[in-house]
């Protein structure tokens, strides 16, 4: 590695040193830049922005009188500068929730567009902000970083600023490195924070708390694809970045395990695929791929699909290739599917409100300093209190006496709090189908579940009150249940009427009757958001941060960059984070945020899916994309599923390989000086 790029690396953040081949290669790519942001002499500058014709809907009138009356509610659109005049100005950046690919290139295109500014990487997230821990983002860095993947430069973090003396410290942090604006790389969550401290900032300046204005603009980043804004027919934001790639290296995996499978001819893969609660990333590796059984927990949730509709069928499909020599196969399973399932819902939602109880008891308790953050049930602290006992029901009362605050809490859930880390799993088990939170039904199928599921269930939820499924192994779950099932179809035919409900012939019930059904289990999720990003993200990206300069620049607050035409030379958009924010139930309690965009059920992407899947259960339609190509004639594609819902590609152009080239502007080499 060259003595500039060793440079380069600030404070030993980056991890991974992108000394390795490809990177080379990779830093050299060019980028598309939306002419709107070259001047005469070709010099990439910062846009102005116009408010557009048209008025946006707003999700929740009241919610922006209430919460967000400092912000604007309409969306803006780039327009050329003539000069790049504005200079001096600092501006932080953070990256929040999970990574994703192109973060670099959100970067590169700040870095660029701020040139004549300075740029502060904020280091871990929001926890950075609140901590004031940043450096400098320089030009080497820049060098080395561009279009490579990975969040490790600055790092991430999942911390929610929702207290007043969150944002209390990043006011401080704000006063200590002067910003006059903050740049959120985030999901719906951290778009949701970012638009809160917009408002913050604004109303602190306005109250002379801050000596200058700081504005805060979210760039839309997750794998998941769950922020696509549509309003009135008009697509304001495609998909967030990361989401491309993520699906590409799954589509990948799956490809090469329908390859497989196609190959040796046994074994079952029930393949879990992260994504949260959409399952774009699901529709679109289905897209790709074609596997023989894909579940979309959207559908599966407006069907009211039960457990057991959902493994009758998978089974019944398994079952018909048994039947035809055909015991193998790959299904598809979004990582969310368990929330969509109508009584795990139920039960998640139950579990939530009984979980948000003993997160208040634990808050409770860190707030009297009676516990640890690390170690909630260390008894050392609790000897603070001079109740260092073995007898947790004595612990209880001293504990009530001497915190009021506890009084209103049941002494068995005190006690669980209390007593969980050194509980066994049936031991919680049983506690939670006692509580008066969890309904009879809900409790019979939670008695139900394995105990790795029960476990998974039961941990933290995140800062912003999202149940960890990436943590829940229904991959797993669905696997023993279908093979459950498809063992009780073979030791009963005639209780399943399976001539009659499969059609199997005298010989295919023979067949099916004498297989061996041998599944395998994969999740696959951690290992696709930090690779380099395919052309695709790493081109939005790079406009992404693009825009997002641009609107501090010119002090608009309480945006969130987006880039539209994606096909016609890319359009740079501000769209107003309050107008976005609905109300909905986190940790069980209303909550105002962004709603998350789900599959829909009627768009094309879905709909063909939904003709095609029958043909793909069947084996020979399978694909195999293979790895992601940064350069030549298959680089510069577009996600399938955001291409078929906005009319950008068919169905018939991605059957017959002919699909469009992305065209977001000007193909650049990017300079960094
Ligand atoms: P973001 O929405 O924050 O980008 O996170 C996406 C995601 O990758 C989900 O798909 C997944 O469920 C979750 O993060 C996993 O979280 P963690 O990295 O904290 O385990």
């Amino acid at each position: 590695m060259n003595k500039k790029i060793i440079a380069a690396i600030p404070n030993g953040y980056v991890d991974a040193k992108r000394s390795a081949p490809i990177d080379s290669l990779l830093r050299t790519l060019p980028l598309a830049v939306p002419e709107i942001f070259f001047d005469e002499s070709g010099e990439i500058i910062p846009i102005n922005f116009v408010k557009t014709d048209q008025a946006m809907t707003i999700k929740s009138a009241e919610v922006v009188a209430t919460k967000f009356p400092n912000l604007q509610t309409e969306a803006l659109e780039g327009e050329k500068a003539q000069t790049a005049n504005i200079t001096g100005k600092k501006v932080g950046v953070i990256f929040s929730g999970g990574p994703a690919s192109g973060g670099n290139n959100v970067l590169g295109g700040l870095f660029k567009v701020l040139k004549g500014n300075t740029l502060y990487g904020l280091t871990n997230g929001p926890d950075g902000l609140i901590k004031g821990n940043a450096f400098k983002v320089t030009a080497d860095n820049m060098e080395l970083l561009l279009n490579t993947g990975g969040f490790d430069f600055l790092g991430t973090g999942r911390t929610k600023i929702d207290k007043p003396e969150k944002f209390e410290s990043v006011k401080n942090t704000v006063k200590k490195l002067g910003l006059d604006g903050i740049v959120v790389v985030g999901g719906d969550d951290s778009n949701t924070n970012a638009a809160e401290l917009a408002e913050y900032l604004t109303g602190e300046y306005k109250k002379g708390n801050l000596n200058k204005g700081c504005t805060v603009i979210g760039v839309p980043k997750t794998i998941d694809g769950d922020l696509q804004i549509n309003d009135k027919g008009n697509s304001l934001l495609p998909i967030s970045f990361g989401f491309y790639t993520a699906a590409r290296v799954m589509a990948k995996l799956v490809g090469n395990l329908l390859t497989d499978r196609a190959s040796q001819k046994k074994y079952w893969f029930f393949v879990k695929l992260m994504g949260r609660s959409a399952s774009h990333l699901t529709l679109e590796v289905a897209l790709q791929t074609r596997p023989h059984i894909t579940l979309i927990s959207e559908e599966i949730g407006k069907k009211k699909m039960s457990m057991d509709d959902v493994v009758s069928y998978m089974s019944n499909i398994i079952a018909g290739r048994m039947a035809k020599e055909k015991n193998y196969g790959v299904a598809i399973i979004p990582e969310g599917v368990i929330e969509f399932i109508p009584e795990v819902k139920k039960l998640i939602s139950e579990l939530n409100k009984l979980s948000g109880k003993h997160v208040e008891i634990k808050n409770i308790l860190l707030g009297k300093k009676l516990i640890n953050k690390k170690e909630e049930t260390d008894w050392n602290e609790f000897g603070k209190i001079n109740a260092l006992s073995a007898d947790m029901k004595i612990l209880t009362t001293v504990l009530k006496e001497a915190v009021p605050e506890l009084k209103d809490y049941r002494d068995e859930d005190i006690e669980f709090f209390l007593e969980q880390a050194t509980m066994t799993i049936a031991e919680k088990k049983n506690f939670i189908c006692t509580s008066p939170e969890i309904s009879s039904n809900s409790a019979d199928l939670f008695r139900t579940f394995p105990d790795d599921i029960v476990d998974a269930m039961l941990l933290d939820r995140d800062d912003h009150g999202n149940l960890k499924v990436s943590q829940i192994p229904t991959e797993k779950l669905l696997m023993k249940l279908v093979l459950k099932k498809i063992k009780d179809m073979q030791a009963q035919p005639e209780k399943y009427d399976l001539a009659n409900m499969l059609g199997f012939s005298e010989k295919e019930m023979k067949k099916f009757i004498d297989s061996k059904f041998d599944p395998q289990d994969k999740f696959v999720g951690y290992e696709t958001r930090c690779g380099a990003p395919a052309r695709f993200d790493a081109n939005y990206s790079f406009i992404l941060g693009l825009t997002a300069g641009s609107l501090v620049l010119n002090s608009h607050t309480g945006y969130m960059a987006s880039v539209t035409d994606l096909l016609s030379g890319g359009k740079p958009l501000g769209i107003p984070l309050s107008s976005l924010i609905h109300t909905e139930v986190r940790k069980g309690k209303e909550t105002s945020v962004i709603e998350k965009a789900l599959v829909d059920l009627d768009s094309p992407a879905f709909n063909i899916f939904a003709q095609n899947r029958e043909t793909w259960a069947d084996g020979n339609s399978s694909r195999s994309p293979g790895s992601i190509q940064h350069e030549g004639q298959v680089a510069y594609k577009i996600p399938y599923t955001v291409g078929l819902n906005q009319g950008l590609l068919t169905w018939a152009q991605i059957d017959n390989g002919a699909e469009p080239d992305f065209n977001m502007g000007r193909l650049t080499r990017i300079k960094f000086d």
